[in-house]
């Protein structure tokens, strides 16, 4: 599903608007799978929300504009990270108050517990992750 002059295609799926993603290869053979996750307009600077790509609750964050993602279970307890407090680029999760770092996805306490990080990308007005 690529077109030749950027490599993005739109698809429409049933019932829904179209949904907007593209697929790379990049170093090391990784296909990256780029998918439509929310409008620039949607997060705020300092605020985040939760998406769903593929099943999978993916927290998206806009820390002084630039944008993060970051699996939304804490590590904890499984509390949703997207509807944490986001001070600077850590988000406080709801839940307990653990801290992550959402450039890295690591524990502000324990750098060795780590939710997963995705890549983000801007396509005009549209939020992509690469998840
Ligand atoms: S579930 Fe996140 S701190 Fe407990």
């Amino acid at each position: 599903m690529r077109t030749a002059a950027r490599g993005w295609a739109h698809v429409a799926s049933a019932g829904r608007r179209p949904i907007q993603f593209g697929r790379e290869t990049e170093a090391g053979g990784r296909v990256a799978n780029f998918v439509k996750a929310a409008r620039r307009g949607e997060i705020p600077d300092g605020g985040g929300k939760t998406v769903e790509i593929g099943g999978r609750q993916i927290a998206l964050f806009n820390a002084g504009g630039q944008l993060y993602a970051i699996d939304n279970t804490c590590r904890h307890r499984g509390g949703p990270l997207g509807e944490g407090d986001l001070i600077g680029t850590t988000v406080v999760c709801p839940w307990h108050g653990w801290e992550y770092d959402v450039t890295n996805g690591q524990a502000v306490d324990d750098p060795g517990v780590k939710v997963a990080c995705f890549a983000v990308r801007v396509d005009g007005d549209d939020i992509l992750i690469d998840a």
